[in-house]
């Protein structure tokens, strides 16, 4: 008689996985995530090295892994996304939040006027998972925040995450601004990471797993942060900004559309590796 083939240890799946060539952080949330576990509580995997996994986790961990490995976002793979300190859910409708675009939002936190008689208000265009209007509702709860996309995929996932988090963000789809109602009130701020990657740009073709309407622009990456630099002014109260992300190289130009439309105190800040990667002015009074 042949005793049956033991089951792996949580400390040899890890091995197993490195073996394969996951990073060590990525082999430890994977697992973390196939066996039911919080990720941000990796010491869980030490505590509990010598316990066998069971054979539906290894399995499990094993395509996560395969995905991984193929490239794809962990935050797909694991289905959440820390953003602004939010959990958020994100799938592959959506672009993986960057924590580099916690430099926009901290950024509108900055300009946004303090409560008065009215809700200041804010509207986010090309909202995503809706991680750049839920971070502000969930930093400044007395702000009206507006959100759009042209993706309906992505509006689910974004109204998904702001009834999950019980955050009251209003949504509406379409392109750019035609997604507002005509009779919309001004904005005090109009933020945006919109897609800003040249069509013919080599990253392109590492974010395969993405949808590239979140990320491609034009012949120069920067048809759609023209379209909104253009149409901005319409639909800000004066003394509004825009805050925009774009691309590392792409400040100069920026800055140039924002001085031609007429803003003021136009300026750029940096992302958390030191690149110019926001850009925004003031509607003058
Ligand atoms: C770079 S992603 C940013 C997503 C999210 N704001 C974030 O920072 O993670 C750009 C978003 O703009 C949306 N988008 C692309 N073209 C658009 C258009 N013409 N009108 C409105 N939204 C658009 C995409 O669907 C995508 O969700």
């Amino acid at each position: 008689m042949t005793s049956p083939c033991p089951k792996p240890l949580v400390a040899h799946t890890l091995a197993d996985l490195q073996a394969q060539g996951l990073p060590r952080l990525d082999a430890q949330l994977l697992l973390l995530h196939a066996l039911g576990q919080d990720l941000h509580n990796r010491a869980w995997l030490m505590v509990h090295d010598t316990e066998e996994v069971s054979e539906a986790a290894l399995q499990s961990v094993t395509t996560a892994a395969q995905r991984r490995l193929q490239g794809e976002p962990m935050a797909y793979i694991t289905g959440h996304k820390e953003f602004f300190g939010l959990d958020l859910l994100v799938d592959a409708r959506v672009l993986d939040p960057r924590p580099d675009t916690e430099t926009l939002v901290d950024w509108a936190l900055e300009v946004l006027p303090p409560q008065n008689a009215y809700a200041p208000r804010v509207l986010d265009l090309g909202t995503g998972s809706g991680a750049i209007a839920l971070a502000l509702k969930a930093t400044r709860p007395e702000l009206t925040v507006h959100a759009t996309d042209f993706s309906i995929d992505a509006l689910e996932v974004a109204h998904a995450n702001a009834q999950r988090l019980g955050l009251n963000v209003s949504f509406s789809q379409g392109a750019w601004f035609s997604a507002l109602a005509p009779d919309t009130p001004r904005f005090h701020a109009v933020v945006s990471n919109p897609p800003y990657i040249a069509a013919e740009d080599e990253h392109l073709a590492a974010l395969t797993h993405e949808p590239l309407q979140a990320l491609a622009s034009g012949a120069d990456g920067l048809d759609d942060l023209r379209h909104l630099i253009a149409n901005a002014p319409a639909h800000l109260l004066p003394g509004g900004w825009l805050l925009l992300e774009h691309g590392y190289d792409q400040a100069l130009a920026v800055r140039a559309l924002l001085h031609d439309a007429g803003f003021e105190l136009v300026q750029s800040r940096q992302d958390l590796g030191g690149l110019e990667r926001c850009s925004g002015g003031l509607l003058q009074t």
